[in-house]
């Protein structure tokens, strides 16, 4: 059997632009290139303020690519997967090369039919706990990626790391630059980028564990207060190079699909590993070697939106004209 196609191309596109991003940004192009389906990073769309160095752009890629990976695999051409291939094009992400032909096993299956469903759900979950055989489900997706999920366990590990994120939250607001980048990416409802107002965000209250986002100025309803013990997971890597960041990113999205998968709804807080300080800070009172990425916060809560995208053909990099 030969390469990719173009019919390939865009199944594995179409599925890679449901991937998360932060603010929504779509940061990722793909191209047919001899056969081999690319994932490319789209600096044009790089957030200059928030995503400077490029992490939240390679995650989002490299979730993206694990989205095309499960693509394919449901149409039995999984692919061999090449991180980051060519250290003199940084932008290239992944190289994705036909592997011997298979039909999928069921839990791509499953996993690639939650990539419609999946969204990031900002608003209070239901008290209930996440039961002890899908927290395992989600330490085991995290695993199989070259990822670690930390599940912080009891109030004192919650409150250390609200303690983080609100730190981390002021200093993100007290940044002009960082507010009025965020401010164009947000609210606005008829784009195909950004968040939307719709997206259930709200305003910190005071009695709220972990922050929010200043998307809106929307209040909460009295009464609707947020789960009193949330589950929070840090989603972590050895290293923090290139190619490091981009694991995250599959291993981000496999934990995510396994959380739609399995009924769960999450959102994404990264306030405290855009600063610094705090990321250290967390890092540290983790007590595992390796890098934090992202933290989740997972729970049973009623399904929301879906947040929209641009249209695939804008992700598509046009096959270069061959000369005759
Ligand atoms: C690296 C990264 C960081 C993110 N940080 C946050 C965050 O701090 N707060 C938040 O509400 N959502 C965060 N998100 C989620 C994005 O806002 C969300 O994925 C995007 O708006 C698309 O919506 P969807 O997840 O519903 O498809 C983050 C996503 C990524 C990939």
């Amino acid at each position: 059997m030969g390469g990719y196609g173009g019919t390939d191309l865009l199944k594995a596109a179409s599925a890679g632009i449901r991937a998360p991003s932060l603010h929504n940004s779509q940061p990722w192009r793909f191209r047919l290139a001899d056969g081999t389906i690319e994932v490319l990073a789209d600096t044009s769309r790089q957030l200059q303020v928030a995503d400077s160095g490029g992490w939240a752009m390679r995650l989002a890629c490299g979730a993206a690519t694990y989205n095309a990976r499960l693509a394919l695999a449901v149409i039995s051409r999984p692919a061999d997967v090449v991180l980051a291939p060519d250290s003199h094009q940084p932008d290239l992400i992944a190289r994705l090369t036909p592997g011997p032909p298979r039909p999928a096993t069921y839990p791509e299956r499953n996993l690639f039919a939650a990539i419609a469903r999946r969204h990031s759900h900002r608003a209070p979950f239901w008290p209930d706990p996440v039961p002890a055989d899908v927290r395992v489900r989600l330490l085991d997706a995290a695993r199989s990626e070259h990822a670690w999920l930390e599940l912080l366990v009891g109030m004192t590990a919650l409150t250390g790391f609200s303690e983080i994120a609100h730190s981390a939250d002021r200093v993100l607001r007290r940044d002009l630059h960082y507010q009025a980048e965020m401010i164009t990416w947000t609210d606005a409802d008829s784009a195909a980028d950004g968040v939307p107002s719709l997206a259930d965000a709200t305003v910190t209250e005071p009695q709220d564990l972990l922050p929010q986002r200043a998307f809106n100025d929307r209040r909460r309803a009295a009464g609707r207060d947020y789960e009193p013990e949330p589950l929070v997971g840090i989603l972590g890597v050895a290293a923090d190079r290139r190619y490091d960041q981009i694991l995250a990113g599959q291993a981000l999205q496999k934990v995510l699909l396994t959380a739609t998968d399995a009924g769960l709804s999450a959102s994404m807080i990264s306030q405290p590993i855009e600063v610094p300080s705090a990321r250290e800070q967390l890092r540290r009172s983790l007590r595992r070697s390796g890098y934090p990425q992202l933290a989740l916060r997972l729970g049973y809560g009623q399904a929301g939106r879906l947040t929209p995208r641009r249209d695939v053909s804008e992700a598509l990099v046009p096959v270069a004209a061959r000369l005759p």
